[in-house]
């Protein structure tokens, strides 16, 4: 009776360690501690109610839509991004969520990944600092934040399970910094593991990132979620400090577990100390949303607003020609302006409360499309636009990207805008000279016209209030502070890992090591459209003096221009010369406002890490001639410190593109691609990996892609249509088990036939069905 009573009670607390469904944790009614509501996301909620799966990806409850993080991360400001954090944790409150699924960490490794748009910058301080900052708000209302994606997910193709080899000294200095910067910052309260693997090894079971860097080293102390059918191993994830399997309702492995800590005191004391920490969120959860709150969704409509005017970017601005005054003769062409793009497809997807356009903003200006809503043009509708714009003395043509360009679930093909917009803007740019380019998109792209156009702004995906901004930026009203968070290449063949970065390679080579964005650009001497930092004002500033004391480093910024604005300081470290180093890594950056003629001095703080790499398991500071740099000005520090360690030569060369050889140098050695096809499948296999040898697997996917169309209302072009048949066909068969959709033998089953040994498959199928 006793071992009865034992056992039943190690089954109720593995069974905390997976969802109720597909957004909440389970209750604990013996401890009374409600369960916890958890929702996307980033930007805005995403909070479904009656639709509570993949599916009903665009179907929540109404909440504020604001600009995605790769607009917010030009504003360089962690207190801006505070507010924004504390809203939506607001309006979390007000929706009985306790926990938000965000900001997401990862860096841009390239510009083609199609979630860029949710993400911050290329650099590991801005995305690392700008994290903290929204975290810092959301918490501040009581509601946790779940950091994500932990770690290197950098592209999405083959995202659930593509195998990012990265060496050490890379994913120390670039790809894990961000994350350790916010947990040491803020201290975000969960943790959300990423879908692929690192080094071999997926991270909801790697239990060198989770509990050896995670908690041990950065001292985390919350709970550690899986992303959306991440688990692979219960037992495996457990041990590797996973806390909580997500979405749930399947009790996958739970009876293993239970058996297994009722065995082993270890694991039972591994299963109990997690448990503890999903409570520890759901009590948490409890208490934020203990007593009823209302949020103001008009203010924060508002509030979304400024945070899109501080932080859309100026790149150009030639004869000042903005700002505009109201009353000259001005027209505006371009369809993104009318069906304003605002924000990006998949599970970050919001459903905005009210959607500004340019078009509805700017409704005095005569208007003509030049293109239609997915970027294509006809001689007819350019005409008409060219037409306009030799009537107006100045034209603002709105540029960028289709809705079905960017999303979660797969990445960009092309940094190209659609031909129709660029031979519009093209066209227009002939018959005026004062042309004023708009450019809506959540990532870099190529700018063919900048030459021939006098304004670019770039407002990146700017939220449901960023029509109002941009007019306030067009005429004055706020004078723009952005400055670029990722470097915007000439052209895509420029990009460091243009030829291997991923389609058709589900092994991610990071073979260029921490050369990524500027890091890369500046060192290989490669010059870029516009380059991180890029910003413009209508004023101007100027930097008057820089003092180095010790680690103490004082700028400063005088406004020498009529206007009052705000300016960032980005201050820089620059190594000396030589070796496997960036030519100069960012250690800080501060905005700040200033009137017309007022001066101030910035203080930053320089720490070791300023000064050192990261050496198989430790931080060495290198010793030598540094150059602080702040808006122009360096002043010299010397460092003491060891030499820098040697590398592999393309490391300090940078001549020409990183090769296989330099990277297996860099890593030590290159794993063999494990070969895919019969003989070969596994469950760690995907149905559309099966479905090029089994007749039984390409019946399935046929079936999925008919019920995925019809829960995209027949669409099968639309972006969530993609997402969500990826969501079915490239995700590994463990994680179908997961996501409760098959049980494991048949699954294993499906593996057999598709391997070629039919009769065991069959054998299995059946006594699958029979529920041996
Ligand atoms: C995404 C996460 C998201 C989760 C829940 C996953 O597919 O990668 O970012 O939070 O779904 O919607």
């Amino acid at each position: 009776m006793e071992d009865k009573k034992k056992a039943a009670a190690l089954e109720r607390v593995v069974s905390l360690g997976s969802g109720a469904d597909y957004w909440m944790t389970k209750e604990d009614s013996e401890n009374h501690i409600p369960s916890l509501r958890m929702t996307d996301g980033p930007h805005g909620l995403r909070n479904q109610t009656n639709d509570a799966d993949t599916e009903g990806v665009n179907r929540s409850r109404p909440a504020v839509c604001f600009p995605t993080a790769s607009l917010t991360a030009c504003s360089f400001d962690e207190d801006l991004l505070a507010e924004e954090g504390r809203a939506i944790a607001q309006e979390a409150r007000d929706q009985n969520v306790g926990m938000v699924l965000g900001p997401g960490a990862n860096i841009k490794r390239n510009p083609l990944c199609g979630r860029n748009f949710e993400y911050f910058s290329e650099d590991p301080l801005v995305s690392g600092t700008l994290a903290a900052g929204w975290i810092r708000g959301c918490q501040s209302e009581g509601i946790s934040c779940c950091l994500k994606h932990f770690a290197c997910n950098n592209q999405e193709y083959d995202r659930f399970i593509s195998n990012s080899m990265v060496d050490e000294r890379t994913a120390r200095e670039i790809y894990l910094r961000p994350f350790e910067i916010a947990v040491k910052k803020a201290h975000p309260w969960a943790m959300m593991c990423s879908y692929n693997k690192i080094n071999g090894v997926y991270s909801s079971v790697n239990r060198k990132l989770l509990t050896d860097i995670l908690r041990k080293e950065w001292g985390f102390d919350g709970m550690v979620v899986t992303d959306w059918g991440a688990m692979h191993n219960r037992i495996d994830a457990y041990r590797a400090g996973c806390d909580l399997s997500m979405p749930g309702g399947m009790a996958y492995m739970e009876k293993e577990c239970a058996q297994l800590a009722e065995r082993d005191e270890d694991f039972r004391r591994i299963v109990e100390e997690s448990a503890e920490r999903v409570r520890d969120s759901m009590r948490r959860g409890a208490r934020a949303l203990s007593v009823p709150y209302s949020a103001d969704y008009e203010a924060h409509h508002d509030l979304a607003g400024k945070v899109a005017a501080e932080s859309i970017v100026l790149l150009k601005n030639e004869d000042s020609i903005l700002p505009l005054s109201y009353g000259e003769s001005v027209c505006l062409i371009g369809d993104l302006g009318d069906h304003m793009r605002y924000q990006g497809s998949g599970s970050s997807h919001v459903n905005a409360i009210r959607v500004e356009t340019l078009r509805n903003e700017l409704a005095d200006l005569p208007y003509a499309a030049g293109y239609d809503v997915n970027g294509n043009a006809t001689e007819q509708s350019i005409d008409g636009a060219v037409e306009l714009a030799k009537k107006a003395d100045k034209v603002i043509v709105v540029a960028g990207l289709p809705v079905s360009a960017e999303s979660e679930g797969f990445d960009r093909t092309t940094l190209a805008m659609p031909e129709g917009i660029v031979k519009t803007v093209e066209a227009v740019a002939k018959v005026n000279p004062n042309v004023i380019v708009i450019l809506l998109a959540g990532g870099v792209l190529e700018v063919p016209f900048a030459d021939d156009v006098k304004a670019v702004l770039y407002a990146g995906l700017p939220g449901e209030a960023g029509a109002s901004a941009l007019k306030k930026i067009l005429y004055g009203e706020v004078n723009p502070s952005g400055r670029l968070a990722e470097s915007w290449p000439m052209k895509y063949e420029d990009v460091v890992n243009a030829e291997y970065y991923g389609e058709p390679r589900s092994d991610a080579e990071y073979r260029e090591g921490i050369y990524v964005g500027s890091r890369y650009y500046e060192k290989a001497h490669v010059p870029v459209r516009f380059a991180f930092g890029q910003g413009l004002s209508y004023t101007t500033f100027a930097c008057t003096d820089l003092k180095v004391d010790g680690r103490t480093a004082a700028v400063s910024v005088e406004n020498t221009g009529t206007r009052a604005g705000k300016h960032t300081v980005l201050l820089y470290v620059r190594n000396p010369e030589g070796g496997y180093r960036e030519v100069r890594k960012l250690a800080g950056f501060r905005k700040i406002e200033l009137s017309p003629g007022e001066r101030r001095t910035v203080m930053f703080t320089l720490d070791d890490r300023d000064f050192s790499v990261y050496e198989k398991d430790h931080w060495e500071v290198i010793g030598g001639t540094y150059e602080i740099e702040a808006d122009g000005k360096r002043v010299a520090l010397s460092v003491e410190g060891s030499e820098l360690p040697d590398s592999p030569s393309w490391y300090s060369s940078l001549e020409g593109k990183p090769g296989r050889d330099d990277f297996e140098e860099l890593l030590g050695s290159i794993p063999a691609v494990q070969p895919i096809g019969r003989g070969h499948y596994s469950m760690d296999s995907t149905l559309r990996q099966m479905s090029s040898d089994s007749k039984v697997a390409q019946v399935i996917v046929g079936q999925v892609c008919r019920h995925v169309k019809k829960a995209c209302d027949g669409d099968d072009s639309s972006p969530e249509y993609r997402m969500l048949l990826s969501t079915a066909i490239d995700i590994p068969l463990s994680s179908i088990e997961v996501f409760g959709r098959a049980k494991q033998r048949q699954l294993e089953g499906l593996v057999d036939i598709a391997n070629g040994s039919y009769g065991r498959g069959i054998w299995k199928e059946i006594s699958a069905l029979f529920g041996k």
